[in-house]
């Protein structure tokens, strides 16, 4: 088959394309970075150098394809992260429909049906063409976002760390903090990106008359218990994850020079998952867990926390 893919060499685009590449499909992966064409081509697949937020770039490669994996890289120097969302949705819908793409696998997030401004599924509705919606749970690769604050070194976390959950650290002496309006004993459903890059493969070779919902996870816990397994791998096993109010997020958010809109949506993405409701919709669709546990991707984290 020939497939795009679309992330360039991200999380999951390239494990994607490794698989992809593996059982034989003409594979051709769109990046905005030239620099990344050599190392596209080291993969057995044919670069598409350019920009999602170019409807006719993304026509141009679409077209002849059989099928499309379409994902939106999210962006925090964005004001506006819905409108951002929202455009990017747009200009796959136009593109897809103009060429004329028979198959398509659209990454989502196992919570963007509850978060009003991050919810673009419904872009896709028009199309004539058989859909599936992935909805991942959180990311093992968004605790590389946290290193600084593990170490006790990162802006929002100093001042959340002295205003809000101070104490601790400082009863302790011992910093070393993951933080957010989602956090402490809330159950959460994490994933690995190649535990998405293995569902993502599957689904696009299948055929589906309707558009299909499929929810990935890799393993489920409290945040609590997911701090301790990263903290061990880099020698701090007394690392929490404090549960802020969203009042306090914003706050450090604003204080981090966020731009007060990007701020909102992240703070109501995060408070998505504080209610529990993904977890219940999670459970509701009864997916089969991924192979890669946080303790095999704690190996890997650990190696980058020593390295930065
Ligand atoms: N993190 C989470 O917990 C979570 C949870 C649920 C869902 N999601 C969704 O998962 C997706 C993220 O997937 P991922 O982690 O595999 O992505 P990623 O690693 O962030 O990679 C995305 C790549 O897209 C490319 N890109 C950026 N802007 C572009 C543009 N304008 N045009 C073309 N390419 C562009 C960049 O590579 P180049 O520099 O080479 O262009 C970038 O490395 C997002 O849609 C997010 O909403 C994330």
């Amino acid at each position: 088959m020939k497939i795009i893919v679309t992330g360039s060499l991200g999380n999951i685009s390239k494990p994607l394309t490794e698989i992809l590449i593996g059982q034989g499909h003409q594979v051709t992966v769109i990046s905005s970075d030239s620099k990344k064409q050599s190392a596209i081509e080291e993969l057995g697949a044919v670069p598409a150098i350019g920009s999602i937020s170019d409807v006719e770039f993304l026509t141009h490669t679409f077209t002849g394809a059989d099928a499309v994996y379409a994902m939106i890289p999210l962006s925090f120097t964005e004001p506006d992260l819905s409108d951002y969302l929202r455009r990017m949705a747009q200009n796959y819908a136009q593109a897809l429909k103009a060429a004329k793409t028979k198959r398509i696998v659209v990454m989502s997030g196992w919570a963007a049906d509850l978060i009003k401004g991050e919810n673009v599924e419904n872009e896709f509705d028009e199309l004539d063409a058989s859909i599936t919606i992935m909805r991942p749970g959180s990311f093992y690769t968004n605790f590389y976002q946290s290193i600084d604050l593990i170490k006790g070194k990162g802006f929002i976390g100093k001042f959340l760390t002295l205003r809000y959950s101070g104490l601790w650290a400082l009863l302790t002496g011992k910093t070393g903090l993951l933080m957010g309006n989602y956090g402490g004993e809330d159950r959460i459903v994490f994933v690995s990106p190649k535990d998405i890059a293995d569902a993502v493969s599957e689904e696009l070779l299948l055929f589906t008359k309707k558009t299909t919902i499929r929810y990935v996870g890799s393993e489920e816990m409290t945040c609590n218990e997911a701090a301790r397994i990263i903290g061990t791998a880099v020698g701090k096993p007394w690392l929490k994850w404090v549960l802020l109010t969203d009042k306090a997020m914003l706050q450090g958010l604003k204080m981090a020079k966020i731009p007060e809109k990007l701020a909102e949506t992240l703070v109501e993405m995060q408070a998505a998952m504080h209610s529990g409701k993904p977890l219940e919709n999670f459970h509701r669709s009864r997916p089969k867990m991924g192979n890669v546990k946080l303790a095999d991707f704690a190996k890997e984290f650990a190696i980058a926390y020593h390295q930065k």
